[in-house]
């Protein structure tokens, strides 16, 4: 059957802004409910179906769901919606102006960037999105925003990937991974829905499927309902081979509000069967845990998750947000059992990660450089927040997981200058830069730094703890300090600057503390009280460093 009348009803497709599935009706919401033509005494019998009522405040037209509706029907209406919020989103796919923006980290032309989703390498090319809510700097209604890369460096945007236009995903296109299989680039995410007054929240695991790289057809759900006892806090689909068969985990909230892992398995990566949930060896761990991937490094198998609601140690450490990894044992008879969480990151703003495996066996970690609950950051003035990590290689070493920067970043340098500070400045002159140190336990050095801002790190020499500092920024919201215990003798820094952000490599990537660092646009010096010498390069996308060598070259 053809929705075509329900929607001439509802004021043509023009004004039809999401379709929804609630038990067994169908209901239309619209743009300006005035529009719709019909009212319910005249809309009975379309189709021999009975228009059970319009809700003014929701703006919305419900009709009983006909008996002869099918998933293709549904498809083609979400595929009109999908043509209409692609075209009115490309006002908001334009960058604006702002000092604060990063010159080689993703960040969102306007709105509010989230989780990097489906990272993935694909017939001779990198596929990194993210999550992306186009109108404004809140969470809402989220997209799949897509971008390609050669060399994970220059990454090139391209049409938006998915858009919330489906009875299924109408409140949010939510997390999840790629499957590179054969020509075809799969995606796995959740839809994500929310129906009537009370706007409960409905969560499916979703498919769309590409031949082309760039342009997505979804399929609609593969998991339509939620694991045994979970509730619908159930999303992020992570899919990867194993012995012969396909696993989807899901991060996933059981009834008793606990943070679980849910397993699904497949043979075809269509059809899903519920493999049980996981985790229960973790105790009180969180009301949630979301965004879970996993993987093989050095011959271990490593699970990423994102506990919400554990404490941690430190006194400045006040966000419920964690992100982590632990240890995996996976076996045919106890299935997959975790243990020794530790932190990812110890700066401000980390989560929500995902790797790829590069054609050369490397793991790349790409993470989200933003908190969920934190919307206030000066970059809002100018219509856009949030960013993406720069890319790490991932290794287990001496039992833990090691980041270090990409190979590839380092073709962004420019020449080295090496440099000594003894309780002395130095101005960069710039805030995209790389700088190398071996610091003494006592030291202070800041950053980022004029008169009146810096950002602190302190090697604090009785307690042997690293301090970073953001209390003299620009910073609007969130935690002030992040304190980090070492034990080794001297401390080695590898910091990576980016306008706004800082990506701090401890002790040769052991530890990392990633940081949104806002201070005015000359705030470009460093200063150091103690004595160390310093490598120091500027940063910039190769294909920018050429386009300034060729100027040189033609003065
Ligand atoms: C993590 C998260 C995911 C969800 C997405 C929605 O930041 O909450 O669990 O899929 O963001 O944007």
């Amino acid at each position: 059957m053809s929705l075509a009348c329900f929607i001439a009803d509802c004021g043509g497709i023009q004004n039809v802004t999401r379709v929804l599935i609630p038990d067994d009706d169908l209901v239309f919401e619209v743009r300006d409910i005035d529009l719709v033509t019909g009212t319910p005494p005249s809309m009975d019998d379309v189709d021999g179906q009975t228009c059970v009522g319009i809700d003014r405040a929701l703006g919305q037209v419900r009709y009983k769901k006909p008996a002869t509706l099918t998933s293709a029907d549904l498809l083609a209406v979400g595929k009109q919606i999908a043509n209409q919020q692609r075209g009115m989103a490309q006002t908001r796919e334009v960058a604006t102006e702002c000092e604060f923006r990063p010159q080689w980290h993703v960040a969102p032309p306007q709105g509010l960037l989230n989780d990097p989703n489906g990272f993935v390498f694909h017939n001779g090319q990198y596929h990194l999105f993210y999550q992306w809510s186009p109108y404004s700097c809140e969470h809402k209604d989220k997209y799949w925003a897509h971008l390609v890369s050669k060399d994970m460096l220059d990454w090139q945007g391209q049409p938006i990937a998915l858009t919330p236009s489906d009875w299924f995903d109408s409140h949010g296109v939510f997390s999840g991974h790629a499957v590179s299989h054969g020509d075809e680039l799969m995606l796995f995410y959740t839809g994500n829905t929310r129906i009537g007054e009370q706007r409960d929240r409905h969560t499916t695991q979703c498919l769309a499927v590409s031949a082309d790289g760039v342009s997505f057809d979804k399929k609609g759900p593969v998991v339509a309902t939620l694991p045994p006892q979970v509730t619908p806090h159930c999303r992020d689909p992570k899919v990867f081979y194993h012995n012969n068969e396909w696993f989807m985990l899901l991060g996933a909230q059981r009834e008793d509000l606990q943070g679980r892992l849910a397993v699904y398995k497949s043979n075809n990566l269509h059809d899903w069967v519920y493999h049980g949930l996981y985790g229960e060896e973790m105790g009180n761990f969180g009301y949630m845990w979301e965004c879970p991937d996993m993987f093989q490094l050095n011959g271990r198998w490593v699970a990423l998750i994102g506990p919400q609601g554990i404490a941690s140690t430190s006194p400045h450490h006040t966000v419920p947000h964690h992100n982590g990894y632990v240890d995996v044992e996976l076996s045919d008879e106890q299935g997959i059992t975790f243990s020794g969480f530790k932190n990812l990151d110890h700066g401000f703003d980390f989560y929500a990660p995902q790797t790829l495996a590069t054609p050369d066996g490397r793991r790349v970690l790409v993470g989200w450089m933003g908190l969920p609950d934190e919307i206030n950051q000066p970059s809002i003035d100018n219509g856009w927040i949030h960013q993406l990590t720069g890319l790490r290689e991932l290794t287990y070493q001496d039992e833990r997981l090691i980041q270090r920067p990409l190979q590839e970043l380092k073709s962004m340098r420019s020449p080295v200058e090496v440099f000594e500070l003894n309780h002395s400045s130095r101005d960069l002159g710039t805030k995209s830069f790389e700088l190398q140190v071996e610091l003494e336990w006592g030291s202070e050095f800041a950053l980022f730094k004029d008169s009146h801002h810096e950002l602190k790190i302190v090697l604090d020499a009785d307690t042997r703890t690293l301090l970073l500092d953001r209390s003299q920024t620009l910073i609007r919201e969130g935690d002030q300090v992040r304190d980090l215990s070492l034990s080794s003798s001297t401390v080695t820094l590898q910091i990576l600057a980016d306008s706004s952000s800082v990506e701090i490599f401890i002790n040769d990537g052991e530890y990392v503390m990633t940081s949104r660092v806002f201070t005015p646009l000359n705030a470009t010096s460093i200063t150091l009280s103690g004595c160390a010498t310093f490598s120091f390069w500027r940063l910039a996308l190769p294909k920018l460093n050429s386009a300034s060598s060729n100027q040189e070259g033609c003065e």
